[in-house]
């Protein structure tokens, strides 16, 4: 009996030794311990049928084989886990090395510079804010201080919608002005950048659907010196230099006094060329001082509160500053052209 504990032994301790991987581990672990058929569970079986006075000195020498086997195979499953980690090592994957390139896409220049904008103005407090493209007549015109009788609305090649509620596709995004002050009261700040429509007769400057993006700022005392800092600031950070920019008096029903902003030519440094029409200044910007009507149209008192807002062609600062000379191909999807980038 005590020659077959020993044989048992030797060969369990080869086994383990050779054992390469967990399953293999499993496996021996499973040929001595398994409760049924597991050599160890034999062997007791075995003792069982010797005499009374040898079972004490078998009983122990069978434990011993227990501890002794468990042991080693303790120690084989820390050898095997711990050689895993090197196998991960082995395994580590070289992100540096060339694989087969495909495309991506980018964002569309317009969303390029909307987004530029946008952490300009949030830098300076402003709101970002979004309003419906299927507008209300009463937004687009009634509450910008543009009644039904009034010339402005020519100017403004609408698409009308055909709708009990009198919807227009927006002409412009000032009618969020009007949602803003409703929804947010006085101090105000926010800009809106947005799709805007208009029924044109598209040529190389002019498009039916564009890009403007509103400005407006409501507070105590607010002055048109106010508007030419914040846009002073606004050119200077997209065009990455010092822009100059002046202004001219424009008409708006919904400011008073309302302006053109005009910004020096960066092509041709204000010395005349094609883009800028040989006038050295670029028209960019129409805007004023919130007109005291659509202050009240907004829940807003003229009396204490005063504003400025502005609405800038985003698509022509998008043509300005890549240099683009057709709008036309902004909308195209034309990718020889997106692609540049
Ligand atoms: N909404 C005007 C336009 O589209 C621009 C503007 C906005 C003018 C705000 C003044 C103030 O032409």
């Amino acid at each position: 009996m005590e020659t077959k504990f020993k044989k048992i032994k030797e060969e369990a301790l080869k086994e383990i030794k050779a054992i390469k991987n967990s399953d293999d581990w499993q496996k021996i672990r499973d040929k001595y311990f398994s409760r049924k058929n597991g050599e160890l569970a034999k062997l007791l079986k075995d003792i069982k049928e010797v005499s009374e006075d040898l079972k004490p000195k078998l009983g122990t020498l069978a434990n011993q084989l227990k501890t002794e086997i468990a042991k080693a195979l303790e120690q084989k499953e820390g050898e095997i886990s711990s050689k895993k980690e090197t196998d991960l090592e082995r395994d580590f994957i070289d992100v540096t090395l060339e694989i087969e390139k495909f495309k991506l896409g980018h964002l569309h220049p317009l969303t390029q510079v909307q987004n530029e904008l946008e952490d300009i103005f949030k830098s300076m407090g402003f709101m970002i804010l979004d309003g419906p493209e299927l507008e209300s007549d009463y937004y687009n015109f009634e509450a910008l201080n543009i009644p039904a009788w009034h010339p402005a609305r020519d100017s403004q090649d609408t698409f009308y919608i055909e709708s009990k509620d009198k919807l227009v596709l927006r002409t412009h995004t000032s009618p969020v002005q009007i949602r803003a002050m409703q929804k947010y009261g006085a101090p105000l700040r926010c800009v809106v950048p947005g799709r805007v429509f208009r029924n044109e007769a598209t040529d190389a400057s002019h498009d039916h659907t564009f890009y403007q993006l509103e400005g407006l700022m409501i507070d105590k005392d607010i002055a048109i010196t106010h508007l030419v800092a914040i846009m002073k600031e606004m050119l200077s950070a997209i065009f990455k230099k010092e822009v100059k920019v002046r202004l001219r008096p424009g008409y708006f029903p919904f400011v008073e006094p309302g302006f053109e902003l005009d910004f020096g030519c960066l092509i041709c440094q204000g010395k005349g060329c094609p883009i800028c029409k040989q006038s050295g200044w670029i028209e960019f910007v129409g805007s004023g001082l919130v007109h005291p009507n659509v202050l009240k149209y907004g829940g807003i008192d003229p009396k204490k509160w005063s504003g400025f807002a502005f609405g800038l062609g985003l698509t022509r600062l998008v043509m300005m500053k890549y240099r683009i000379d057709d709008v036309r191909l902004l909308q195209s999807g034309d990718l020889r052209f997106l692609n540049q980038f």
